[in-house]
């Protein structure tokens, strides 16, 4: 078990935010990644329709004998607050506590604002969180749709102005509403902090969901006695439902020149 891989998921490339923090922090482990191409976005689509696809991916990654689940997608770990994906016989973490936590610790003004798909905001998982942890804290929400497409496309490139403008429509109520630490609570949107950085100004802390959740996956691994004992440095298979070289061309984007790493497309069941 504790040489098996640590399995990660997502609708597109955004989980490889999780993906890259994993190979950061825990370099000897292998790692299995679906992104589920073909079906992105989540983030319009029902709770429903979420749920199931969810169930697919995390059957996708049982089936490869993985020793836990992250589940790097903030629109399935929202809509999963009400509708687990999981039995239980694996450990597994989606990004909304972990995310939530490190904003509860960063805040010195106890105002949050999160940032996330359409379903994620309408969820109100990210809220209901900090919410829990502390209710005297102010939460401003605020769905940016448009933010996973640019990403998907590549409109990533410090400068890009239509991306500065759509950042600037969808984050000015953060800066009326003067937050001072902002989740991004969709894994995609880390792609774009440099443009975040640019309009809030480096007083506002960023917390990048997927970043945390690999933070608090390589805690419970650590806790379960499931860290791998490999002193070579672990493999990372990454599988996609659509075209390989669009995704390839995203992967080198967003995880550099890899070594020790494969891409496949899969079919779900
Ligand atoms: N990375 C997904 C998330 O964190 C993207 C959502 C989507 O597919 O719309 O919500």
């Amino acid at each position: 078990m504790k040489d098996s891989a640590i399995g990660v998921f997502d609708s597109g490339v955004g989980g490889l935010t999780s993906v890259g923090e994993l190979r950061r922090i825990l370099p000897h482990e292998n790692i299995i990644f679906l992104g589920d191409t073909a079906r992105l976005p989540y983030g319009t689509k029902s709770p429903d329709t979420v749920h199931r696809y969810a169930l697919e991916d995390a059957r996708f990654l049982q089936e490869r004998d993985v020793k836990m689940i992250i589940v790097a997608c903030g629109t399935v770990s929202s809509v999963m607050m009400t509708k687990p994906v999981f039995d239980g016989s694996l450990p597994y973490t989606g990004v909304v506590y972990p995310a939530v936590a490190a904003a509860v610790k960063k805040t010195k003004c106890k105002r949050i604002g999160v940032i996330g798909t359409s379903a994620t905001i309408k969820s109100g998982a990210y809220e209901q969180a900090i919410k829990d942890i502390d209710d005297s804290i102010t939460v401003v929400t605020k769905a940016c749709p448009m933010f996973v497409p640019l990403v998907e496309n590549g409109y990533t490139d410090y400068g890009n102005k239509i991306t500065a403008s759509i950042v600037e429509d969808y984050l000015s109520v953060m800066k009326q509403e003067r937050v001072d630490a902002l989740i991004m609570g969709c894994t995609h949107y880390p792609h774009l902090s440099e443009f975040f950085r640019d309009y809030l100004g480096d007083k506002v802390e960023l917390i990048s969901s997927g970043g945390e959740a690999a933070k608090f996956a390589r805690r419970v691994l650590e806790a379960k006695d499931l860290l791998s004992d490999r002193t070579e440095e672990g493999k990372t298979e990454l599988y996609c439902t659509d075209s390989v070289e669009l995704f390839s061309e995203n992967v080198e984007t967003f995880l550099g020149e890899s070594k020790n790493l494969s891409i496949s497309k899969c079919v779900l069941k």
